[in-house]
C-alpha cells in the first residue's frame, strides 16, 4: 500500500537500486502544507516514482533557533502523502543521519554568505550537507525545491553542478494563501494578529513590482519605501535585497527578471518571501 515507509538509509539505499524507472525527489522538514504539497504533485507529473523525505535537520538550525519548536505531525504528513499518491516516505532519524563520529560537511562557498547567511551564518552548511546525503542515499533523476526558499535553491544547484550530483535540480513556483502570505511550516507560529501583520512581507514585495511599474527604479530608493511599509506594521527587517537571480549581486537598479528577497521578523518568527521583478 502506498506510501510505503523507510526509516533507514540503508533500505531506502536497497529500494532505490531496485528501481530503474525515473525517480523524483521532494526533501522537507515535515509539517505539510500547499506549498510542499505543490512540488509533490509536478514531482509525480515528471516522474514514474515519487519519494519524499521527512527529516527536521538539527544541522541547519543554530542553537538560539526553534529546533525543538519546529511544528512535527508525521501521521498527518503521511496521511497527506497518500492522497497525493506518493509511493515512497522516507522518515530518518538523527541516529541514522548523523551517527556518533559524523565529522564531514559540504560547504557551499560565496552565495551562502549573504541574505539569509549573513544573520544565519552556518545554515546553509547544514542544508548543504543533508541533501548530499539525501541525495547519495536516493540517487533520484530529479529533485523538487520551492523558490520560496530562493538562496536555497540556488546554493543546491551550485552544489550538484559543482559536486557532479546526477539529478537535475527543478525549481517550483511559490504558494501562497489567499491574502498572498507566502505559505511556510512557521506561520503556525504567528498569533491571529501577527498573521495579519505578516502579510507586510508580501505587500512590501507589490509595492515594489508597482513602485517599478510607476517608472522607479533606484534600489535604495524601493527598499526604503518597502522598510517604511514593514515598520508600521511593527516588524523587525532583517534584510530586503534587489539582486540578479544567477549571480546574486545587488542591483542599484531594478529591471525586469530581478529578485527582490527579504526576511522579516514579525513577533519572535522570522519569516521569508522573494519576488521576480516583470
Ligand atoms: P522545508 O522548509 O520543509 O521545505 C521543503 C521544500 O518545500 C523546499 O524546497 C521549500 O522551498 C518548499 N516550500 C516551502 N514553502 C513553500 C511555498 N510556500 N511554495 C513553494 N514551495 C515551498 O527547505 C527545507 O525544508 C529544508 O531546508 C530541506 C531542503 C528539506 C533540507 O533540510
Amino acid at each position: 500500500m502506498k506510501p510505503k515507509l523507510i526509516k533507514t538509509s540503508k533500505e531506502m539505499s536497497e529500494i532505490r537500486n531496485r528501481i530503474s524507472s525515473k525517480i523524483a525527489f521532494v526533501p522537507t522538514m515535515g509539517s505539510l502544507h500547499q506549498g510542499h504539497l505543490s512540488l509533490v504533485d509536478t514531482a509525480i507529473e515528471k516522474a514514474e516514482v515519487v519519494i519524499v523525505s521527512i527529516y527536521v535537520n538539527p544541522t541547519q538550525f543554530s542553537i538560539d533557533e526553534d529546533l525543538t519548536e519546529y511544528p512535527r505531525d508525521l501521521d498527518k504528513d503521511i496521511k497527506l502523502l497518500k492522497e497525493h499518491q506518493v509511493d515512497y516516505v522516507f522518515f530518518p532519524d538523527d541516529e541514522q543521519m548523523y551517527p556518533q563520529g559524523f565529522k564531514t560537511w559540504v560547504d557551499v562557498e560565496d552565495i551562502t554568505q549573504i541574505l539569509c547567511g549573513k544573520t544565519r551564518p552556518t545554515h546553509f552548511r547544514g542544508v548543504t550537507t543533508i541533501v548530499s546525503k539525501l541525495l547519495n542515499i536516493i540517487n533520484p533523476d530529479l529533485i523538487f525545491l520551492g523558490e520560496k526558499d530562493f538562496q536555497q535553491l540556488a546554493v543546491i544547484k551550485q552544489m550538484v553542478s559543482d559536486l557532479n550530483f546526477q539529478t537535475e535540480v527543478i525549481g517550483c513556483p511559490i504558494v501562497r494563501e489567499f491574502d498572498g502570505l507566502a505559505l511556510s511550516s512557521r506561520n503556525k507560529y504567528l498569533t491571529a494578529e501577527g498573521r495579519k501583520r505578516a502579510l507586510c512581507l508580501y505587500k512590501s514585495l507589490l509595492l515594489a513590482q508597482n513602485l517599478f511599474r510607476g517608472g522607479m527604479v533606484n534600489s535604495n530608493k524601493i527598499i526604503s519605501q518597502m522598510s517604511n511599509l514593514i515598520v508600521n506594521a511593527a516588524c523587525v527587517i532583517d534584510y530586503i535585497e534587489v539582486f540578479d537571480p544567477f549571480s546574486f549581486e545587488h542591483l542599484p537598479e531594478l529591471s525586469p527578471g530581478c529578485r527582490i528577497a527579504l526576511a522579516v521578523i514579525v513577533d519572535n518568527t522570522r519569516l521569508i518571501d522573494n519576488i521576480e521583478i516583470r
